[in-house]
């Protein structure tokens, strides 16, 4: 692939347009050993070697990072106010991540980050139907006729009642405890669906999306890259 010199070291997080240009009028950037000033150069991403102020950037046309993400931060690139699921994202190359998909601020688990837009797009598509299931915890007993009403579709306000979606029931009790797996992502959709039957979802944590398992051995506010097997199973 062939792109500009500027777009390539802003894309890899090295500065803005502006400051990369300041760096390349200083001799700050070489390129296969040659220093270079003007950032218009094309630069062929997969031959040429390219430094900025003496260490090497290798470009990277996708990420893709697993986080779990913990409770008290919100899915978003950037917020004034809040710490987001971006910021746990520590030594990430691209200047262009960004979560698929929205989980509230107290919901864990899995969440993608990446800056692969047709993946996102698949997978969060409605048309798709991609399968999400999530651990919840409910107050009060969950019974066979919330499975049965969750499996015909429950009116949670939106103008149709939601797709089939599959319940099991892992314990029941004064805080029950259950899987739900659904095929679609309306906002606050698993706590709507739970209040639909008249029960308050007291935590919630995604363990899968698609075919995208949670690695359970990541704690709250850990993340690994995907493995090149995970990648291929998602696309
Ligand atoms: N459903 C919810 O209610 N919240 C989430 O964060 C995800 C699904």
């Amino acid at each position: 692939m062939k792109l500009r010199l500027d777009k390539y070291l802003v894309e890899m997080g090295k500065g803005t347009r502006s400051e990369i240009k300041r760096a390349a009028s200083k001799g700050q950037i070489t390129v296969n050993e040659q220093v270079v000033k003007k950032t218009d150069l094309k630069i062929d991403t997969e031959n040429d070697i390219v430094f900025f102020q003496g260490t090497e950037v290798k470009y990277l046309l996708y990420e893709y990072y697993m986080l779990n993400k913990p409770a008290g931060v919100v899915s978003a690139t950037t917020d004034r106010k809040e710490k987001t699921v971006l910021d746990l994202i520590e030594d990430c190359k691209r200047n262009d991540l960004f979560p698929v998909g929205r989980l509230d601020k107290d919901t864990e688990g899995l969440l993608l980050i990446t800056n692969d837009g047709m993946l996102a797009h698949q997978l969060l598509s409605p048309k798709k139907h991609v399968a999400k299931t999530y651990f919840v915890k409910v107050l009060g007993e969950v019974t066979s006729s919330d499975i049965q009403a969750f499996q015909t579709g429950v009116d949670i306000g939106e103008k149709k009642p939601t797709l089939p979606a599959t319940l099991e029931i892992q314990h029941s009790a004064e805080i029950s405890e259950v899987l739900l797996t659904i095929h679609e992502g309306k906002f606050h959709q698993v706590k709507r669906m739970f209040e639909a039957v008249g029960k308050k979802v007291l935590y919630l944590k995604r363990l899968q999306m698609g075919n995208l398992k949670l690695d359970e051995t990541l704690s709250p506010g850990e993340y690994r890259e995907l493995t090149k097997e995970e990648v291929a199973q998602l696309c």
